[in-house]
């Protein structure tokens, strides 16, 4: 994905912040543009960040931050995504904020995806393992349990979460039923969740060289 169209879905979900608004800010590089242009707006809202490292940049661009002792309900969350389904299902998790972010879409009223046109997929899993964090104690057990999967390094060492957990990126392939496949991640022992975000994006804001749309979910 282009910096460029990174930019340009940023600005279209910018549109959507009012003053007054509790923000979830999303991690990886297309939602560390928006947290950039948020602060650059100037808009007067309250962020939750669902990483160290969003949290870092919002307060390097002066986006004031907030917590869910403070603020449990969120009016609105602004997320990327590495890929998106016909029906605006995700799979999400590549830069390891998986469980934050899915908890910061959960406190949300509406949850706006930003990505270039080739995040999207006729079937989710068909190009991007799901990722899985797990308690690393259990990660051995998971990895059998799961099969074709491996757990993530960076540079080397073991990849190690927000959490202090492990990310394991399992190759399934193309996905059948996607809310099924996200309960029956959750509920295995040790796992803590997956990149699956079944029935979470309420829009999906596209960016393409034929300009961006906006996709919504068609049962919301
Ligand atoms: C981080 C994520 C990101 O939203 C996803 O990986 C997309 O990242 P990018 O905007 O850099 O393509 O889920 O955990």
């Amino acid at each position: 994905m282009s910096d460029d169209l990174k930019k340009q879905a940023a600005l279209a979900a910018l549109e959507e912040i009012r003053d007054g608004m509790i923000v979830g800010l999303g991690s990886g590089s297309t939602a560390a543009i928006f947290i950039r242009e948020l602060g650059k707006a100037g808009l007067k809202v309250l962020g939750v960040p669902s990483s160290q490292e969003s949290a870092r940049i919002a307060e390097e661009v002066g986006v004031s931050l907030t917590t869910f002792k403070d603020h449990p309900q969120l009016d609105i969350t602004i997320h990327g995504a590495d890929e998106v389904s016909p029906q605006l299902d995700l799979i999400k998790g590549r830069g390891g904020a998986l469980v934050r972010e899915k908890i910061v879409a959960h406190a949300s009223k509406r949850v706006v995806i930003i990505v270039d046109e080739s995040k999207l997929v006729d079937r989710l899993g068909s190009r991007t393992a799901i990722p899985v964090e797990v308690i690393p104690l259990a990660a051995p057990r998971v990895l059998i349990q799961l099969g074709n999967a491996r757990v993530r390094e960076r540079n080397g060492q073991l990849f190690v979460s927000d959490n202090g957990n492990a990310l394991l990126d399992w190759n399934h392939g193309a996905i059948e039923d996607t809310a099924g496949l996200e309960k029956q991640l959750k509920a295995m022992t040790g796992v803590v969740d997956s990149g699956i975000f079944a029935g979470v994006a309420s829009c999906v804001i596209v960016a393409g060289s034929a300009g961006v749309r906006k996709l919504y979910r068609s049962s919301m």
